[in-house]
C-alpha cells in the first residue's frame, strides 16, 4: 500500500491523539472515534467529550488543520473552547504543544518563541501572540472555523 499524504497526516495525529489501530479512518475527512472531523468547507468539527486531553481544563488537543492553518484546541474553561492557530508569528513555523502552552522548537526550523495556552506570548523573538480560530457551539460538538 503506497502511503501518501493525507494517510500520513492521519497516522501522526492518531499517534498525537494517543489513539489506537481500532479507530482508523473510515470515511472521506472522518476519524472514527476521536472526536474530530473534517468537513467538506475546511472547518472541523470536534466532540470533545471523547478527546482524553481535553477532559480538564487547561488540556490541549491538536485537532489537525483547519482551513489549512495546524490548529490546536484549549479547553480554557469548564464550557469554554480557544481554537489557537498553531502558525508561529515571528516566521511562520508550527508551533509544538508543551505543558505551559506552545513552543516554536529551534530543532523544527523555529526560534524559541513561547506562547502561553492563550495564544499570549511569553517569550520572543515573536513579538504577536498565536492568532485565534472562531469556536461555535453546536449541541455537544463545536465546530472550528
Ligand atoms: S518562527 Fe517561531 S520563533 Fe521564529
Amino acid at each position: 500500500m503506497e502511503i501518501n499524504r493525507r494517510h500520513f497526516l492521519c497516522g501522526a495525529l492518531l499517534t498525537a491523539l494517543g489513539a489506537t489501530s481500532a479507530t482508523v479512518a473510515t470515511a472521506e475527512g472522518a476519524l472514527a472515534n476521536s472526536g474530530i472531523k473534517l468537513l467538506p468547507n475546511g472547518s472541523v468539527e470536534v466532540t470533545p467529550s471523547v478527546i482524553k486531553a481535553l477532559n480538564k481544563v487547561g488540556g490541549v488537543a491538536v485537532i489537525g488543520e483547519v482551513n489549512g492553518a495546524p490548529t490546536a484546541l484549549v479547553r480554557s474553561g469548564a464550557k469554554k473552547y480557544i481554537a489557537i492557530d498553531m502558525r508561529c508569528t515571528h516566521a511562520d513555523i508550527t508551533v509544538q504543544t508543551q505543558a505551559s502552552g506552545f513552543y516554536c522548537k529551534p530543532q523544527a526550523g523555529g526560534h524559541g518563541s513561547a506562547f502561553t495556552k492563550t495564544g499570549a506570548v511569553s517569550q520572543g523573538p515573536a513579538d504577536a501572540p498565536l492568532k485565534k480560530l472562531k469556536v461555535t457551539a453546536k449541541g455537544k460538538k463545536l465546530i472550528v472555523s
